[in-house]
């Protein structure tokens, strides 16, 4: 039995071929619509969700599986104090695999040391988002087709956005990726990154904070949200809150193929004008998500051999 806590738990191997699986799942919906037929999926989500939470769970129904759980921590025995371990124990008697976010970072790890079922990280505080990455790296390959030779904007909240330390810590493995680093100081990507994870790989990376200065050079502009919860004041939160707004006149120096992500939801970061341009691929991304799901679902519950 395997987990997913992070996305390095996967090999360059493992992760090709579960985007291989994603993009027959598209192609061929009928051969995988019962091979978890009987089986459950447990979505315990302590922290707000939308796109996460619903696609594993629409992800688990064209399985031909089933879904429980809770869609916040106020409505579980969480509530009553009861702890992340003790919960998932129970859990793992009611389902054959877990989904779990929570905002405390490692909690998913340390539900993963009392579970008898996969347990798969959906999010954990400002740490890793590992199916995000998954998400992402299939929306990168089905607009690329590669994951080489790219040079990636990330913009927005980049201390506490756990997708661009998820995506960084992937897309770092690739061969000649570029990133460049858009955000104010106050959110630079944290030194822990730097250090452990794009200077010990050898990844290119430059920090500014316009994205109009860099627009041309991007082949993929990843845009994130400041996030009002992860700020310990509202006034930090006021400050900085409509950093980046990525409107139309912004794309006029933009390659023509550039690839707009988002792992959403957005607030102001992206002008709605710019969901009709080509190059935005962020609802595309959310769909993919689910697809990506499904290939992640089949894959561990067969490496656990229970389908
Ligand atoms: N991208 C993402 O994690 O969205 P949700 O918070 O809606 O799940």
């Amino acid at each position: 039995m395997r987990h997913l806590l992070d996305t390095t738990d996967l090999s360059l191997q493992e992760i090709d071929d579960m985007i291989a699986v994603a993009i027959d799942i598209i192609n061929n919906k009928e051969k995988y619509a019962h091979i978890c037929d009987g089986k459950k999926l447990a979505t315990l989500f302590f922290e707000p969700s939308t796109r996460t939470r619903l696609s594993f769970e629409a992800a688990m129904m064209e399985l031909g599986g089933n879904v429980l759980g809770f869609s916040e921590a106020g409505s579980s025995s969480a509530a009553k104090g009861e702890s992340v371990e003790d919960t998932v124990r129970m859990v793992s008697c009611y389902a054959d695999i877990i989904a779990m976010r929570h905002p405390l970072e490692g909690a998913p790890r340390v539900a993963s040391f009392k579970s008898g079922v996969p347990i798969i990280n959906a999010g954990d505080g400002g740490h890793s988002h590992p199916t995000q990455t998954l998400t992402d790296l299939l929306t990168i390959y089905r607009e690329k087709g590669t994951f080489d030779n790219l040079t990636i904007g990330l913009c927005g909240d980049l201390k506490f956005g756990r997708t661009v330390h998820s995506l960084i810590k992937a897309m770092c493995r690739y061969n000649n990726v570029k990133f460049v680093l858009i955000s104010p100081k106050e959110l630079a990507v944290p030194d822990y990154i730097k250090t452990d994870i794009l200077d010990k790989s050898g990844c290119e990376y430059t920090e500014v904070e316009t994205m109009e200065e860099v627009m041309g050079d991007l082949d993929i502009l990843y845009m994130t949200r400041i996030q009002r919860e992860r700020f310990f004041s509202e006034d930090e939160y006021l400050k900085h809150k409509d950093a980046f707004i990525l409107d139309l006149d912004k794309l006029k120096t933009a390659k023509a193929d550039l690839t707009i992500m988002h792992p959403l939801p957005r607030v102001n970061e992206i002008s709605p004008e710019v969901d009709d341009d080509p190059r935005a691929k962020y609802f595309v991304q959310a769909l993919n998500g689910k697809y990506i799901r499904m290939a992640l679902i089949k894959t561990l519950l067969e490496w656990g051999g229970t389908i």
